[in-house]
């Protein structure tokens, strides 16, 4: 029998399709370029199945959404107590790119934020800039099932506009918070940004979460099972941002959202959930996005609470 996911997912796109409220991103110019109409739902299970409507095979850069897949890498390369000595857990109620550094010891209070992913990147262990860049790509590919590349475009005009990143990251190598070259770790972070997904992509990302860190189709265990637990707890308290409250209260669910419009959701244990649309709100988050999360969480009881 064919499944009736599809075609409940587009009765959730086609209710959304409509609403022309927000702006895309346009401090960085080219996600100015975006086309605003655009929407794509995909949900993916734990067991490898995933279902795809709207515009899915269209590639949009992965922007914030990459914090907690750096965030994991970090973790493991250095361990729970070497990160939380760089990197607070806590929300900070602030934008994503105000300098939400702990007063006295610069320490970003979270990795969701700018400050505190730029500080999650410089600790992927690697021997040269190349080499961050290549196995960061590598973690996010194993995630997604496929190899990902870099938008070369969204990487230069970001490069180009980037100053209050550039901020941030002498900031933080002031404080000793960031050991390397803050210009090419916030390169690096940048080039994270700049990595090209499809919702489909996202959602696989989002299923390895909710399959505790083991990939559902290739099988392969991206990251330990704690580590996805320590990720997923920061994305509930952080990933939305200055809206997290409000996002846990409607929706219910770890996320994380990125400025090109896409938004990551996890349940834990059963699905990996991806919307994109570009129209931003005054947050920085998706608000056809939000809007299929929380139609989502109700008719399919995700709410975790
Ligand atoms: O650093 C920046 O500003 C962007 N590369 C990422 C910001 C972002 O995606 C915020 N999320 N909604």
């Amino acid at each position: 029998m064919r499944s009736p996911i599809p075609d409940y997912l587009a009765e959730v796109l086609e209710e959304v399709r409509g609403d022309e409220r927000g702006d895309v991103a346009d401090y960085i110019p080219e996600l100015a370029r975006a086309n605003p109409d655009l929407t794509a739902i995909a949900l993916a299970t734990v067991e490898g199945s995933v279902y795809c409507v709207g515009e899915a095979g269209r590639e949009f850069s992965i922007q914030s959404m990459s914090k907690p897949f750096t965030y994991s890498l970090a973790l493991g390369d250095q361990g729970f107590d070497d990160v939380a000595a760089r990197i607070g857990v806590e929300p900070s109620g602030e934008a994503f790119n105000e300098i939400s550094l702990e007063a006295g010891t610069g320490r970003p209070l979270n990795p969701m934020i700018n400050a505190g992913a730029i500080a999650a990147h410089s600790l992927v262990r690697a021997s040269s800039t190349a080499e961050r860049d290549r196995r960061v790509l590598e973690h996010y590919s194993a995630f997604a099932g496929r190899e990902l590349g870099v938008a070369e475009e969204v990487f230069e005009s970001e490069q180009s506009t980037g100053h209050r990143n550039l901020g941030l990251g002498h900031l933080m190598k002031a404080f000793g918070i960031i050991d390397d070259d803050p210009v090419d770790v916030v390169n690096g972070y940048i080039r994270q940004c700049s990595v090209s997904v499809t919702v489909r992509d996202l959602a696989h990302m989002a299923a390895t979460l909710a399959n505790a860190g083991v990939q559902p189709v290739t099988g392969e265990r991206v990251v330990r099972a704690d580590v996805v637990r320590h990720v997923l707890s920061v994305m509930t308290s952080c990933g939305m941002y200055d809206a997290a409250g409000d996002w846990l209260t409607t929706v219910g669910i770890p996320a994380k959202s990125g400025v090109a419009g896409g938004i990551i959701g996890v349940l834990p244990g059963q699905v990996g959930v991806a919307v994109f649309s570009p129209r931003l709100d005054v947050h920085g988050n998706s608000v056809r996005g939000i809007r299929v999360m929380e139609r989502l969480s109700r008719d399919l009881g995700m709410h975790l609470m």
